[in-house]
Protein backbone atom coordinates (compact mmCIF):
# COMPACT_ATOMS: atom_id res chain seq x y z
CA UNK A 1 0.00 0.00 0.00
CA UNK A 2 1.56 3.20 -0.69
CA UNK A 3 -0.42 5.25 1.75
CA UNK A 4 1.10 4.59 4.75
CA UNK A 5 -0.21 6.50 7.68
CA UNK A 6 -2.53 8.65 9.37
CA UNK A 7 -0.02 11.38 9.70
CA UNK A 8 -1.73 14.49 11.10
CA UNK A 9 -5.15 16.34 11.68
CA UNK A 10 -6.11 20.16 11.90
CA UNK A 11 -9.01 20.89 13.71
CA UNK A 12 -11.22 24.63 14.05
CA UNK A 13 -12.70 25.39 17.57
CA UNK A 14 -13.87 28.65 18.94
CA UNK A 15 -11.57 28.61 21.77
CA UNK A 16 -8.29 26.92 20.71
CA UNK A 17 -6.37 27.77 24.57
CA UNK A 18 -8.90 25.72 26.04
CA UNK A 19 -8.77 23.32 23.79
CA UNK A 20 -4.98 22.87 23.90
CA UNK A 21 -5.02 22.75 27.29
CA UNK A 22 -7.52 19.98 27.42
CA UNK A 23 -4.61 17.86 24.84
CA UNK A 24 -1.60 19.01 26.87
CA UNK A 25 -3.34 16.87 29.70
CA UNK A 26 -4.20 14.55 27.42
CA UNK A 27 -0.70 13.86 27.10
CA UNK A 28 0.26 15.92 23.69
CA UNK A 29 3.09 17.99 24.00
CA UNK A 30 2.42 21.41 22.91
CA UNK A 31 5.35 23.03 20.82
CA UNK A 32 6.34 26.42 20.27
CA UNK A 33 4.88 26.70 16.54
CA UNK A 34 1.41 25.50 17.91
CA UNK A 35 1.32 21.93 16.88
CA UNK A 36 0.80 19.09 19.48
CA UNK A 37 2.88 15.65 19.14
CA UNK A 38 2.72 12.53 20.43
CA UNK A 39 5.52 10.01 21.35
CA UNK A 40 5.94 8.27 18.05
CA UNK A 41 4.38 10.54 15.50
CA UNK A 42 5.67 13.77 16.20
CA UNK A 43 3.55 16.55 15.29
CA UNK A 44 0.28 15.19 14.50
CA UNK A 45 -2.52 17.62 15.86
CA UNK A 46 -3.55 21.46 15.33
CA UNK A 47 -6.19 23.73 16.31
CA UNK A 48 -6.94 26.67 14.57
CA UNK A 49 -9.86 28.64 15.29
CA UNK A 50 -13.25 28.31 14.23
CA UNK A 51 -16.90 29.51 14.58
CA UNK A 52 -17.68 25.71 15.59
CA UNK A 53 -15.86 22.38 16.56
CA UNK A 54 -14.95 20.82 12.46
CA UNK A 55 -12.83 18.76 11.10
CA UNK A 56 -10.62 21.28 8.63
CA UNK A 57 -8.07 19.10 7.21
CA UNK A 58 -6.22 15.50 7.37
CA UNK A 59 -2.31 14.48 6.08
CA UNK A 60 -1.81 11.14 5.01
CA UNK A 61 1.68 9.67 4.13
CA UNK A 62 2.43 8.04 1.19
CA UNK A 63 5.74 6.39 -0.21
CA UNK A 64 7.03 7.95 -3.16
CA UNK A 65 6.37 10.84 -5.21
CA UNK A 66 4.68 8.27 -8.22
CA UNK A 67 1.51 8.03 -6.25
CA UNK A 68 0.86 11.19 -6.22
CA UNK A 69 -0.52 11.31 -9.85
CA UNK A 70 -2.13 8.36 -9.85
CA UNK A 71 -4.20 9.71 -6.45
CA UNK A 72 -4.99 12.82 -8.46
CA UNK A 73 -6.02 10.48 -11.93
CA UNK A 74 -8.24 8.59 -9.56
CA UNK A 75 -9.76 11.46 -8.14
CA UNK A 76 -10.46 12.93 -11.23
CA UNK A 77 -12.20 9.91 -12.63
CA UNK A 78 -14.94 10.05 -9.76
CA UNK A 79 -15.68 13.85 -10.39
CA UNK A 80 -13.31 15.37 -7.54
CA UNK A 81 -13.39 18.80 -8.61
CA UNK A 82 -9.27 19.63 -10.08
CA UNK A 83 -7.22 18.22 -6.89
CA UNK A 84 -4.02 20.22 -6.24
CA UNK A 85 -0.75 18.85 -6.81
CA UNK A 86 2.82 20.08 -5.86
CA UNK A 87 5.83 18.11 -5.53
CA UNK A 88 5.53 16.27 -2.43
CA UNK A 89 1.62 16.28 -2.22
CA UNK A 90 -2.26 16.28 -3.57
CA UNK A 91 -4.95 17.90 -1.91
CA UNK A 92 -8.59 17.70 -2.33
CA UNK A 93 -11.86 18.52 -0.68
CA UNK A 94 -14.13 16.32 0.23
CA UNK A 95 -17.14 17.74 -1.61
CA UNK A 96 -20.23 16.67 1.15
CA UNK A 97 -17.95 17.05 4.64
CA UNK A 98 -15.60 20.13 3.13
CA UNK A 99 -12.94 18.41 4.55
CA UNK A 100 -9.55 18.95 3.03
CA UNK A 101 -7.73 16.00 2.60
CA UNK A 102 -3.50 16.04 1.46
CA UNK A 103 -1.49 12.93 0.68
CA UNK A 104 1.84 13.89 1.09
CA UNK A 105 5.43 12.22 0.49
CA UNK A 106 6.63 11.41 4.29
CA UNK A 107 8.68 8.84 5.87
CA UNK A 108 6.85 6.01 6.93
CA UNK A 109 6.24 6.25 11.20
CA UNK A 110 8.56 3.36 13.05
CA UNK A 111 7.33 2.66 16.31
CA UNK A 112 9.70 0.66 18.94
CA UNK A 113 7.57 -1.42 21.35
CA UNK A 114 7.24 -0.64 25.01
CA UNK A 115 8.71 -3.44 27.34
CA UNK A 116 6.22 -6.58 27.15
CA UNK A 117 3.78 -6.64 29.76
CA UNK A 118 3.56 -9.93 30.63
CA UNK A 119 0.26 -11.59 31.53
CA UNK A 120 -0.78 -14.32 33.48
CA UNK A 121 -3.02 -16.51 32.40
CA UNK A 122 -4.45 -19.86 33.45
CA UNK A 123 -1.86 -22.69 32.25
CA UNK A 124 0.44 -19.83 31.19
CA UNK A 125 2.09 -18.18 33.97
CA UNK A 126 4.00 -14.92 31.53
CA UNK A 127 5.00 -13.09 35.25
CA UNK A 128 6.26 -14.53 38.55
CA UNK A 129 7.61 -12.90 41.64
CA UNK A 130 6.86 -9.66 39.85
CA UNK A 131 4.19 -6.93 40.48
CA UNK A 132 1.97 -6.35 36.81
CA UNK A 133 3.92 -3.41 35.23
CA UNK A 134 1.09 -1.55 34.88
CA UNK A 135 0.82 -0.91 38.74
CA UNK A 136 4.55 0.43 38.81
CA UNK A 137 4.09 3.10 36.65
CA UNK A 138 4.11 6.81 37.75
CA UNK A 139 4.89 9.27 34.85
CA UNK A 140 2.04 10.55 32.71
CA UNK A 141 0.21 8.72 30.15
CA UNK A 142 2.17 9.90 26.69
CA UNK A 143 -0.27 8.56 23.42
CA UNK A 144 2.22 6.89 21.02
CA UNK A 145 0.55 8.44 17.69
CA UNK A 146 -2.67 9.28 15.95
CA UNK A 147 -4.80 6.61 14.98
CA UNK A 148 -8.23 7.52 13.59
CA UNK A 149 -10.47 10.25 13.21
CA UNK A 150 -14.39 9.75 13.02
CA UNK A 151 -16.27 11.54 10.92
CA UNK A 152 -20.33 12.08 10.41
CA UNK A 153 -21.21 12.76 6.89
CA UNK A 154 -25.01 13.17 5.48
CA UNK A 155 -23.70 11.72 2.33
CA UNK A 156 -21.40 8.45 3.93
CA UNK A 157 -21.39 7.00 0.39
CA UNK A 158 -19.81 9.46 -1.17
CA UNK A 159 -17.38 10.21 1.44
CA UNK A 160 -16.34 6.38 1.23
CA UNK A 161 -15.83 6.98 -2.37
CA UNK A 162 -13.73 10.02 -2.02
CA UNK A 163 -11.54 7.86 0.28
CA UNK A 164 -11.23 4.54 -1.40
CA UNK A 165 -11.84 5.25 -5.13
CA UNK A 166 -10.05 7.90 -4.62
CA UNK A 167 -7.34 8.22 -2.11
CA UNK A 168 -7.08 4.40 -2.16
CA UNK A 169 -8.17 3.93 1.58
CA UNK A 170 -9.16 0.30 1.71
CA UNK A 171 -12.21 -0.88 3.36
CA UNK A 172 -11.81 -3.04 6.63
CA UNK A 173 -15.10 -3.75 8.10
CA UNK A 174 -18.59 -1.62 7.60
CA UNK A 175 -21.90 -1.37 9.02
CA UNK A 176 -24.49 -1.89 7.01
CA UNK A 177 -26.23 1.21 5.48
CA UNK A 178 -24.41 3.30 8.37
CA UNK A 179 -20.57 3.37 8.52
CA UNK A 180 -16.99 2.17 6.67
CA UNK A 181 -13.67 1.53 8.92
CA UNK A 182 -11.38 2.72 6.68
CA UNK A 183 -7.41 2.10 6.66
CA UNK A 184 -4.51 3.44 5.48
CA UNK A 185 -2.00 2.05 7.04
CA UNK A 186 -1.76 -1.59 8.73
CA UNK A 187 -4.11 -0.62 11.72
CA UNK A 188 -7.69 -1.85 11.20
CA UNK A 189 -9.16 1.86 10.88
CA UNK A 190 -7.91 4.96 10.51
CA UNK A 191 -10.28 7.17 9.10
CA UNK A 192 -14.09 6.42 9.48
CA UNK A 193 -17.06 7.47 8.23
CA UNK A 194 -20.57 7.33 9.53
CA UNK A 195 -23.86 8.28 8.22
CA UNK A 196 -25.14 11.31 10.32
CA UNK A 197 -27.96 13.83 10.27
CA UNK A 198 -25.55 17.03 9.91
CA UNK A 199 -21.52 16.71 8.87
CA UNK A 200 -19.90 16.66 11.89
CA UNK A 201 -16.31 15.59 13.71
CA UNK A 202 -17.14 12.53 16.54
CA UNK A 203 -13.70 11.64 17.36
CA UNK A 204 -10.05 10.98 17.44
CA UNK A 205 -7.99 8.50 18.89
CA UNK A 206 -4.65 8.35 20.71
CA UNK A 207 -2.66 5.17 20.53
CA UNK A 208 -1.51 3.74 23.88
CA UNK A 209 0.88 1.05 24.93
CA UNK A 210 -1.53 -1.10 26.46
CA UNK A 211 -5.21 -1.04 28.66
CA UNK A 212 -3.48 0.02 31.84
CA UNK A 213 -2.03 3.62 30.13
CA UNK A 214 -6.15 3.56 28.92
CA UNK A 215 -7.03 3.88 32.69
CA UNK A 216 -3.87 5.31 34.09
CA UNK A 217 -4.66 7.90 31.63
CA UNK A 218 -8.41 8.07 31.69
CA UNK A 219 -8.21 8.51 35.43
CA UNK A 220 -5.47 11.39 35.26
CA UNK A 221 -8.05 13.30 32.88
CA UNK A 222 -11.01 12.50 34.79
CA UNK A 223 -9.05 13.93 38.45
CA UNK A 224 -10.90 17.36 39.11
CA UNK A 225 -12.71 17.05 35.74
CA UNK A 226 -15.65 14.31 35.96
CA UNK A 227 -17.20 16.33 33.36
CA UNK A 228 -14.55 14.99 30.78
CA UNK A 229 -15.74 11.23 31.09
CA UNK A 230 -17.48 9.94 27.85
CA UNK A 231 -17.60 6.40 27.61
CA UNK A 232 -15.30 3.54 29.21
CA UNK A 233 -13.64 1.38 29.73
CA UNK A 234 -14.95 -0.91 27.05
CA UNK A 235 -13.65 -3.10 24.28
CA UNK A 236 -14.89 -2.49 20.71
CA UNK A 237 -16.09 -5.31 18.60
CA UNK A 238 -15.33 -3.97 15.08
CA UNK A 239 -11.45 -3.25 15.74
CA UNK A 240 -11.15 -4.95 18.96
CA UNK A 241 -9.40 -1.89 20.47
CA UNK A 242 -9.55 -1.20 24.14
CA UNK A 243 -11.11 2.05 24.38
CA UNK A 244 -11.95 5.16 26.62
CA UNK A 245 -13.41 8.27 25.34
CA UNK A 246 -13.25 11.75 27.15
CA UNK A 247 -14.74 15.29 25.67
CA UNK A 248 -12.51 17.92 25.40
CA UNK A 249 -13.52 21.95 25.72
CA UNK A 250 -15.16 21.95 22.23
CA UNK A 251 -17.61 19.00 22.28
CA UNK A 252 -15.38 16.38 20.34
CA UNK A 253 -14.51 13.25 21.82
CA UNK A 254 -10.85 11.94 22.28
CA UNK A 255 -10.22 8.45 22.72
CA UNK A 256 -7.67 6.75 24.38
CA UNK A 257 -6.89 3.09 23.05
CA UNK A 258 -5.08 0.17 22.86
CA UNK A 259 -4.80 -3.78 21.30
CA UNK A 260 -6.08 -2.64 17.89
CA UNK A 261 -6.78 -4.98 14.70
CA UNK A 262 -3.95 -5.08 12.59
CA UNK A 263 -4.39 -5.95 8.96
CA UNK A 264 -0.36 -6.38 7.42
CA UNK A 265 -1.37 -8.75 4.91
CA UNK A 266 -4.93 -7.48 2.75
CA UNK A 267 -5.61 -10.83 0.73
CA UNK A 268 -5.30 -12.39 4.28
CA UNK A 269 -8.53 -10.02 6.01
CA UNK A 270 -12.13 -10.62 5.28
CA UNK A 271 -14.06 -7.30 5.24
CA UNK A 272 -17.02 -7.96 6.83
CA UNK A 273 -20.71 -5.88 6.62
CA UNK A 274 -21.90 -5.52 9.93
CA UNK A 275 -25.27 -4.98 11.21
CA UNK A 276 -26.03 -1.86 13.74
CA UNK A 277 -26.25 -3.87 16.72
CA UNK A 278 -22.69 -5.85 16.45
CA UNK A 279 -20.85 -2.61 15.77
CA UNK A 280 -20.15 -0.54 18.37
CA UNK A 281 -19.13 -2.54 21.12
CA UNK A 282 -18.26 -6.11 22.57
CA UNK A 283 -18.62 -5.36 26.35
CA UNK A 284 -18.13 -2.19 28.55
CA UNK A 285 -21.01 0.29 30.08
CA UNK A 286 -23.68 1.74 27.86
CA UNK A 287 -22.98 4.29 25.67
CA UNK A 288 -24.76 7.58 26.87
CA UNK A 289 -27.19 8.52 23.89
CA UNK A 290 -24.68 12.20 24.08
CA UNK A 291 -22.11 9.86 22.91
CA UNK A 292 -23.70 8.08 19.74
CA UNK A 293 -25.21 12.04 19.39
CA UNK A 294 -23.47 14.86 20.38
CA UNK A 295 -25.15 17.72 22.50
CA UNK A 296 -24.23 20.58 20.14
CA UNK A 297 -25.81 18.64 16.72
CA UNK A 298 -29.18 20.50 16.74
CA UNK A 299 -27.01 23.49 16.91
CA UNK A 300 -24.75 22.48 14.24
CA UNK A 301 -27.75 21.44 12.13
CA UNK A 302 -29.18 25.12 12.31
CA UNK A 303 -25.52 26.82 12.37
CA UNK A 304 -26.06 28.54 16.04
CA UNK A 305 -22.83 28.34 17.73
CA UNK A 306 -22.29 29.97 21.48
CA UNK A 307 -18.78 31.75 21.82
CA UNK A 308 -17.69 28.90 23.64
CA UNK A 309 -18.72 26.02 21.38
FE1 LIG B 1 -12.47 5.21 17.92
Amino acid sequence: MPLHHLNALTIGVPDTKAVRGYYEDFGLVGEDDGWLSTGDGGKQLRLVPAPRRQLLHMEIGVDDPDDLGRIAGRLRRIGIAEPHVSDDSVTAVEPVTGVRVTAKVTRRLVQHPAPQAAYNQPGLTGRTEARAPGILREGRVRPRKLGHVVIGSVDQAAAQRFFVDGFGLKVSDEVRGAAAFMRCSSDHHNVLVQQAPVNFLHHTAWQVDDVDEIGRGAMAMLEGHPERHAWGLGRHFIGSNFFWYLRDPAGTFSEYYSDLDCIAEDALWSPRVWEADKALYSWGPPPPPSFVDPEDLAAHMTGAHSATG
